[in-house]
């Protein structure tokens, strides 16, 4: 990408201060800033003495052999002894740790003295199975508390827990399971989505025939549903429920690998993201703390994504456990049994802080403001948007219909890969841009450079890089140092290559556009699919819109669109007149270069599990080609509800 992208991100000239009452309170103020670029590692050692240490570090980065890092040298902690332990010594055991709510209704409170008890439990439970610290343990649970319980269970015991998310496939499961040689796996019966049961334990029974590192399997009773069984299957309430609750954590070192989380990646086989120990927590801690503003003796704080990603092993088990906060965890969909399901629960557990993704926010759209105005959401101070960049116009309506104008939006840039937020605004300090993850956080270095890898100025566009190690930045890919260096460290020398591409407006803050792989190259200018789609959006009766390039004999690249109406728009816009207007809305706000060769209005946009827009399928669409893998899409019918719409696709 060069410098000569668009501009229409740099007109965005909404504003949108911290809430004074905020501000003269907030965790973190403009200060930190300068205390962590006087001394970073001071900064990240403060950090880290929110922790509780067996045993204090001797140094605070090894970054002798790069780009392998070693964060936080010869410290000693337990990750399960700091999320829950410490807080019960501390007298906090009666404080709720996590508001269950069953997707039918049903619900579960686990207070801090609880969930000692419970992880205890399970620790044991996993030691009598025959794991052992630097084993592996796969989870294949839905978002039931047995799930944060056997994290902090193998965190205690200094196993490596791998969570694969309970919507992927037997094929999915049994890969990542060979990857990591995992030894037992944690299931349930079924689990409950949209109304509905579907199979877990079947999954993991066609998985685990090819995969002999496997000895055991428990099962969580969840359904009750019919399911085979096997001589390795134990049932979870057979093995926990008669272990003692008592276990004594021992401390492990600091770069002692936590987790194995997946991540699929565009090509070839998905890549084992190893995270460890200290700088992990210290990481998640801070981040939940500063970004959200987070009060525990008062703040109910709910993240909206499935544990199976990154962000709920971040954002709803390690960061708000460590700071020994409330949470919500919500197990099923947005629209179960009703549309307005999750401001009921926000309603109910007079929720303060609420962090989801873009694609939610977009679905909401869609459905209508009216939903979320019929519930009381003024319990609401702090939200947060991650996943993918916020198109400034989700952004302004959040803020707007879910926020009531009173709370300020974090749009919060992280990967998988990152551990924990890098860039981010700061709810006390961060005067908002609509669609702007606006600054690195205290502590982190990172930057956007061109080609060859130096900075653009500000008004510049190109890549997104990291430029100092971090405490929660991945240790390598389980099993393969070789292409962790190739993957991240090779493309710029020194640098970590993140893989999106970003620019700098005028004041020098960051825009996020998108994948790199998802920019085009029109008439010789470089346009993000990022910008096109927030054009789309901002037109009053476009829900949703993906956009991607494809080949064109004149142009190289053109702009092909794909957008869902909006509301109740539906039906009377699917026709040419509107998409002549959308084409000239674009051409408007963009410029002429950036309007689309073909518009289609579709019902459905493809996305993966994890709510992304699957950009590569719909150029197979525009390209006319067949379509390549499908079998991350949440729901492979959507293509075919799209090929319906396009007969006129070239
Ligand atoms: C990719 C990482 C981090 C947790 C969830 C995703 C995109 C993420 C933002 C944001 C623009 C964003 C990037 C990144 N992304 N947050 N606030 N603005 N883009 O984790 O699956 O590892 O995906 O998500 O493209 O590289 P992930």
């Amino acid at each position: 990408m060069s410098q000569e992208t668009l501009s229409n991100l740099l007109q965005e000239n909404r504003r949108f201060a911290p809430p004074a009452e905020l501000a003269a309170s907030a965790n973190v103020t403009a200060q930190a800033y300068q205390e962590a670029e006087r001394d970073r590692l001071a900064f990240w050692e403060r950090q880290a003495e929110r922790l509780s240490w067996a045993k204090r570090w001797d140094q605070v980065l090894d970054w002798s052999n790069p780009p392998f890092a070693k964060w936080f040298v010869g410290g000693q902690l337990n990750v399960a002894y700091n999320c829950v332990d410490r807080h019960v010594e501390a007298g906090l055991g009666d404080r709720v740790a996590y508001h269950w709510e069953g997707e039918p209704g049903d619900t579960r409170t686990l207070t801090y003295a609880d969930l000692q008890r419970e992880v205890a439990k399970a620790a044991n439970a996993l030691l009598e199975l025959g794991v052992r610290k630097g084993d592996r343990v796969a989870i294949y649970l839905p978002m039931i508390p047995e799930l944060p319980i056997t994290m902090l269970a193998c965190a205690r015991i200094g196993a490596t827990h791998s969570v694969v998310f309970a919507g992927f496939s037997s094929d999915a499961l049994r890969t990542r399971i060979d990857d990591a040689q995992a030894k037992v796996v944690v299931t349930a019966d079924g689990q409950n989505r949209r109304g509905k049961q579907s199979p877990l334990k079947a999954t993991v029974d066609e998985a685990v025939q090819h995969t002999p590192s496997v000895e055991r399997v428990v099962v969580v009773r969840r359904t009750g549903q019919d399911i085979a069984w096997h001589d390795r299957d134990i049932w979870w309430h057979d093995l926990v429920d008669r272990q003692s609750d008592q276990h004594t954590a021992e401390p492990h070192d600091a770069e002692h690998p936590l987790f194995i989380l997946y991540t699929s990646g565009t090509t070839g086989k998905p890549k084992g993201i190893l995270h460890t120990t200290g700088g992990y927590l210290t990481q998640v801690a801070y981040t939940h703390w500063a970004v959200f503003d987070l009060k525990p003796e008062t703040d109910v704080y709910w993240c909206s994504a499935d544990i199976g990603w990154v962000t709920g092993h971040s954002y709803i088990v390690y960061g708000p456990l460590a700071n020994a906060a409330t949470s919500v965890i919500y197990e099923g969909t947005p629209d179960t049994p009703h549309r307005g399901r999750w401001w009921e629960i926000i309603q109910k557990y007079k929720v303060t802080i609420f962090y989801t993704a873009p694609t939610a926010i977009r679905t909401f759209m869609k459905w209508g403001e009216d939903i979320p105005a019929r519930f009381d959401l003024s319990s609401l101070r702090v939200i947060g948007s991650v996943g993918e960049p916020i198109n400034p116009e989700a952004y302004v309506w959040y803020r707007h219909h879910i926020g009531a104008d009173r709370c300020p939006v974090v749009d919060t840039w992280w990967q998988t890969e990152t551990g924990a937020i890098m860039i981010s605004p700061l709810p006390g300090v961060t005067e908002g841009k609509p669609g702007a993850a606006m600054r690195p956080l205290p502590g982190i270095v990172a930057d956007v450079v061109d080609d060859e890898g130096k900075p653009v100025p500000n008004g510049g566009g190109g890549f997104l890089v990291v430029k100092e190690p971090w405490p929660s930045m991945l240790r390598t890919i389980w099993g393969d140092d070789d292409r962790y260096v190739k993957t991240y460290w090779s493309r710029f020398d020194g640098l970590y290559f993140a893989g999106d591409g970003a620019k700098k407006d005028d004041d020098g803050d960051l825009w996020l556009l998108g994948r790199v792989d998802d920019v085009m190259l029109v008439s010789g200018h470089n346009i993000s699919t990022t910008e096109v789609e927030s054009a789309l959006v901002s037109h009053p009766k476009v829900a949703e819109a993906a956009v991607t390039g494809a080949t064109d004999p004149v142009t190289g690249q053109a702009i092909v669109a794909f957008v869902i109406p909006r509301g109740e728009a539906g039906e009377e816009v699917d026709g040419e007149e509107f998409v002549a207007e959308l084409r000239d809305h674009v051409a408007k706000t963009l410029g002429p270069i950036a309007k689309p060769r073909q518009i289609m209005v579709v019902p459905e946009l493809p996305k993966t599990r994890s709510g992304k827009i699957m950009r590569r399928l719909l150029r197979d669409v525009a390209e006319n080609r067949s379509l390549g893998d499908v079998t991350t899409l949440t729901d492979s019918s959507v293509m075919d509800l799209i090929a319906a719409k396009l007969p006129t696709a070239k």
